[in-house]
C-alpha cells in the first residue's frame, strides 16, 4: 500500500511531508512526490526511487508553503515511473491529489471525461480523480470533492491540494486507511499513525464515507449526504516501532490482519456490468483462449499451494486440464507444453530465479505465458504475455500470508475467468459463486476476531517433535500451507500430507507427541476425513481440527476444534488456512521465534 500525508500549519509543508514520508519507507515504494501551495501556485515534485532523490530535488529550492500533500507510491496502475508518480494535477495544475487504493470504474470515467475535453498524463486510476474534482469544482473545493467521490466506484483514502485554497486540504476514504493528527495550530492527514507521531499523539480516524476538511484551526468532516459527524479519536502510546506495525507486535501478525482488505482489493473491477468476470489483463482474446488445451503452473514455496488450488478451480469449473510443477523441477524436466499451453507463473515477488527459468523454457517451446504477481514491474512481468496483479501491498514478513490470500483471490478470478470463456459455467453460475468470494473480506475478518481460540490451541503445542498437517481435496493445499508456515517460522517440523495417504507411511509415524492438526470442512469428503481422524485417534494422536461452525459431530473426534463460517467447497481454502497462519504464529511467538524475519529464509529467493 502507498503512503500519503498531508499538512497544513505553520510550518514549512515540505519538511513535515518529507519526513513523514520517510516514517512510512519501512513499507516499501518505487517513487515519491509532493505539492504545496505557494504564493498562488501549486508546486509539484515528482521523483522515481527513494525519497532521498526527491529531497535533493527539494533541498535545492525548497517551496516555502505550509500547506501541502506527499505520497509515496507502490505501483499498481501503470508501472513506476514520474508520469505514475503523485500526486495528480488536474489540467491546469490548479489542483492535486494523492490516493491509496484502487477505482473500479476509473477506465469509464477517464474515456467520459476525455471526450469533455481533459488531457491525462499518466496511467494511473488516480489521475480520474483529479481531473473528475476539476469537472465538478466551482469554488468550493470540498462540495467538488464529494461530488467527484460520489462518482467513484473502488476503495481510496485521498488527501487534495488547491492552489486557490492555501491553508486547507480536503481527506476522505473508503476502504483505504486514512487518519488526521490533530495538533496544535497544525494538522497533518496521513495513511499510517506513523508519519503524525513526531507532532501529535490526538489522532482522528476518519471512517468510510467521510469527508474532512483540514485547516491549521481545525478539522471539519461530513458524510457522503453533507451533514457533519464526528469521527472516532485515539490518543495513541505506541512508540514508532510498534506504530509501523500498526499496534501489532509483528508484521507478520499485521499483515494476517489485513487479509481482508488485501482479498477485496484483488478482487476489485473484476466483476462487469454485465455479469462477465472481466481479465483483459490476460491479452488473450476468447478464440485464443478457447484454443487451450491445457494449462500449466508452476511456482514455489507458498505460491506453489496457490497453484495447487487453482488446478483444483480450473479443472472443476472449467474443465481444463492442469498440471502443477515446482518451477526448480519444470526447468530442469522435459516437460510437454507447445503453442495450446497457457503457463502460469505465480509468484508473489516476481523476481523468483526458478520461476523466471521455468517461465522462460515454457515460452521457447511456444505456450502463451501469463503470470500472478504482487509486484508491478517486476522480472515476471517483463517476461510474461499478460499479468494479473494481487493487491496485497506491500508484505514484509518473510513468511507469505496475505499475498498468499490475495494470490487465491486472483486464482479464483481466473479459474471462474476461464470458465466463462470456454462457456462451462452460465453467467447466473459465475455471478453465483462471485457474489460467495465478496463476502470472503468478512469471512476471514471473523475468524481473526476468534484469535484467542487459535492461541489456545497454540499454547497446546508444547514443542513437539514434529506434526501433521491433514486435508483431503481443496482442504490438502491448506494442510501444506499450514504446515509450512509452522516450519518456517517455528522450526517445529511439520509434514502435510492427503489424509487418504496417510495409511500408507506417515501414520507409522502416529504417536501422543505427533499433534496432527487437520482439515476438516465439510464438504463431499468430510466422511473420510473424520474417517482418517479417527485411525490417528486410534493410536493416539491428539487432534486438532478446522471444522465449519455448526459441525457439532467434530467435537468427538478432536481434543480442539477451530471453528471457522461455512462457505461453498470450493471456497474453503481460504477459511481453512487462516486459523493456521495464526496457529503457526502463535505457536512461534510461544517459542521465542523471530517470525518476521525466519533463519535461513529470504522474502525474494533470486537464486537458484
Ligand atoms: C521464498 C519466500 C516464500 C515464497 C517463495 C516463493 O521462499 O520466503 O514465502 O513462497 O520464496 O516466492 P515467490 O515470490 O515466487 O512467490
Amino acid at each position: 500500500m502507498c503512503g500519503i500525508v498531508g499538512y497544513v500549519g505553520q510550518k514549512r509543508a515540505t519538511d513535515v511531508l518529507l519526513k513523514g514520508l520517510a516514517s512510512l519507507e519501512y513499507r516499501g515504494y518505487d517513487s515519491a512526490g509532493v505539492a504545496v501551495v505557494c504564493d498562488g501556485e501549486l508546486m509539484v515534485t515528482r521523483r522515481v526511487g527513494k525519497l532521498a532523490a526527491l529531497r535533493d530535488v527539494i533541498d535545492a529550492a525548497p517551496p516555502q508553503g505550509t500547506t501541502g500533500i506527499g505520497h509515496t507510491r507502490w505501483a499498481t496502475h501503470g508501472r513506476p515511473s514520474e508520469e505514475n508518480a503523485h500526486p495528480h494535477i488536474d489540467c491546469d495544475g490548479a489542483l492535486a491529489v494523492v490516493h491509496n487504493g484502487i477505482i473500479e470504474n476509473y477506465m469509464d470515467l477517464r474515456e467520459e471525461l476525455t471526450a469533455a475535453g481533459h488531457a491525462f498524463t499518466s496511467e494511473t486510476d488516480t489521475e480520474t480523480i483529479s481531473h473528475l474534482i476539476e469537472a465538478c469544482y466551482t469554488g468550493d473545493l470540498t462540495s467538488a470533492v464529494q461530488a467527484a467521490l460520489a462518482r467513484l466506484d473502488g476503495a481510496y483514502a485521498i488527501a487534495v491540494a488547491h492552489r486557490d485554497h492555501p491553508g486547507e486540504i480536503i481527506a476522505a476514504r473508503k476502504d483505504s486507511p486514512l487518519i488526521i493528527g490533530i495538533g496544535d495550530g497544525e494538522n497533518i492527514v496521513a495513511s499510517d499513525i506513523p508519519a503524525v507521531l513526531a507532532y501529535t499523539r490526538d489522532v482522528m480516524i476518519l471512517d468510510d464515507g467521510q469527508v474532512a476538511t483540514v485547516t491549521a484551526a481545525g478539522v471539519r468532516v461530513v458524510d457522503l449526504s453533507g451533514a457533519e459527524v464526528t469521527p472516532e479519536r485515539m490518543l495513541v502510546e505506541w512508540d514508532l516501532a510498534a506504530a509501523e506495525k500498526g499496534g501489532y507486535d509483528d508484521f507478520m501478525l499485521k499483515e494476517i490482519h489485513e487479509q481482508p482488505r488485501a482479498i477485496r482489493e484483488t478482487l476489485l473491477g473484476r466483476m462487469g456490468d454485465d455479469g462477465r468476470i472481466q481479465l483483459s489483463e490476460l491479452a488473450m482474446d476468447d478464440d485464443a483462449l478457447r484454443a487451450i488445451a491445457r494449462v500449466t503452473i508452476i511456482a514455489c514455496g507458498t505460491s506453489y499451494h496457490a497453484a495447487l488450488v487453482a488446478k483444483t478451480l480450473i479443472e472443476t469449473w472449467a474443465r481444463v486440464p492442469v498440471e502443477v510443477d515446482f518451477s526448480s523441477e519444470f526447468r530442469y524436466r522435459e516437460p510437454i507444453v507447445g503453442p495450446d499451453t497457457l503457463v502460469v507463473a505465480i509468484t508473489q515477488s516476481g523476481e523468483t530465479a526458478d520461476t523466471l527459468a521455468a517461465l522462460r523454457t515454457a515460452r521457447q517451446r511456444g505456450a502463451r505465458a501469463i503470470s500472478i504477481t504482487n509486484v508491478v514491474g517486476s522480472r515476471v512481468t517483463r517476461e510474461s504475455d499478460g499479468v494479473i496483479y494481487t493487491h496485497a501491498g506491500p508484505e514484509i514478513g518473510v513468511a507469505a500470508t496475505k499475498t498468499f490470500t490475495a494470490q487465491l483471490a486472483a486464482v479464483y478470478v481466473l479459474a471462474l475467468y476461464l470458465a466463462q470463456v470456454h462457456g462451462r459455467l452460465s453467467v447466473d453460475e459465475v455471478r453465483a459463486v462471485w457474489d460467495q468470494l465478496q463476502a470472503m473480506p468478512d469471512v476471514v475478518q471473523r475468524i481473526l476476531a476468534d484469535d484467542a481460540a487459535i492461541l489456545a490451541c497454540a499454547e497446546e503445542f508444547d514443542s513437539p517433535v514434529s506434526s501433521l498437517f491433514l486435508g483431503r481435496g481443496i482442504g490438502v493445499p491448506a494442510a501444506m500451507e499450514g504446515a509450512l508456515k509452522l516450519k518456517e517460522i517455528s522450526y517445529i517440523h511439520a509434514e502435510a500430507y492427503a489424509a487418504g495417504e496417510m495409511k500408507h507411511g506417515p501414520i507409522a509415524l502416529i504417536t501422543p507427541e505427533v499433534p496432527v492438526v487437520v482439515v476438516a470442512l465439510q464438504g463431499h469428503t468430510y466422511e473420510k476425513v473424520v474417517s482418517n481422524v479417527q485411525e490417528v485417534r486410534a493410536r493416539g494422536a491428539q487432534v486438532m481440527a478446522v471444522a465449519t461452525e455448526g459441525d457439532t459431530a467434530i467435537g468427538k473426534h478432536a481434543e480442539h476444534v477451530l471453528f471457522v463460517p461455512a462457505v461453498p467447497e470450493l471456497l474453503s481454502v481460504i477459511p481453512a488456512v487462516v486459523p493456521l497462519q495464526l496457529l503457526a504464529y502463535h505457536v512461534a511467538k510461544l517459542r521465542g521465534c523471530n517470525v518476521d524475519q525466519p533463519r535461513n529464509l529470504a522474502k525474494s529467493v533470486t537464486v537458484e
